[in-house]
């Protein structure tokens, strides 16, 4: 599995790469927004932080095909290298994925609903398609299972398009999103915490500890 942690909080994003093995960063507006800071800064300290290597997904705001590319150029110039630009899939968002990609620019299809979305984005050239799950199951539709079903479309089309699914509020979607194929999660940085916690584990160091704290003279 491929963990990105889902932020524009660069002291949590900070602590996140120190402890978990994560691939990358995604953000998106709304994220930009609480942390109430001006983008081309804020995403230029997340890749200080997190280095060269690392995957930085960055969404575009414009609703125009010909903006969107434009914005797509700037997004990678400030955003350097392992840059994928997040486009909406909406028409004007479909016919920017192509312009982009031709451009050689890495695109992470977004705002994804339905499996129809993400195989027509796929196509089109996305590398990364991103099904909100939880935002699905607030309208009654099982995100799992959308994200299940998108895997399975893109694994039988043969297509190289990875899910990246995103929008969770609980350890049992990431879970199950795991058993249905989807190869990466975005989490928020809350998440990670909760994700490998166990009271049993605890007390299992806890009485490791105890145990040998005056044996272990190295
Ligand atoms: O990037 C999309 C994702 O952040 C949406 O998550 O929690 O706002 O549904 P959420």
């Amino acid at each position: 599995m491929k963990y990105m942690v889902d932020s524009a909080d660069v002291r949590a994003i900070k602590k996140i790469n120190e402890y978990y093995p994560i691939s990358g960063v995604t953000t998106n507006p709304s994220l930009v927004f609480e942390a109430g800071r001006d983008l081309k800064t804020l995403i230029r300290e997340i890749r200080e932080i997190i280095g060269p290597e690392k995957m930085l997904h960055v969404q575009t705001l414009s609703l125009k095909a010909k903006d969107i590319v434009a914005e797509a150029g700037r997004i990678v110039d400030f955003a350097g290298p392992n840059t994928y630009v997040k486009i909406p899939v909406t028409p004007e968002g479909m016919k920017a994925i192509m312009a982009v990609k031709a451009q050689g620019i890495g695109v992470t299809a977004t705002a994804i609903f339905t499996p129809q979305q993400a195989l027509m984005a796929a196509t089109a050239g996305a590398d990364f398609v991103a099904p909100y799950i939880n935002r699905l199951d607030n309208i009654a539709v099982n995100g799992v299972e959308i994200a299940g079903q998108i895997a399975d479309l893109l694994r039988t089309a043969g297509s190289p398009c990875e899910v990246l699914a995103a929008s969770f509020n609980n350890i049992e979607q990431i879970h199950m999103t795991s058993l249905h194929g989807v190869g990466v999660v975005t989490i928020s940085p809350k998440m990670f915490e909760k994700i490998i916690y166990h009271p049993l584990t605890d007390i299992a160091v806890e009485d490791f500890v105890a145990k040998g704290k005056d044996l272990y003279n190295i």
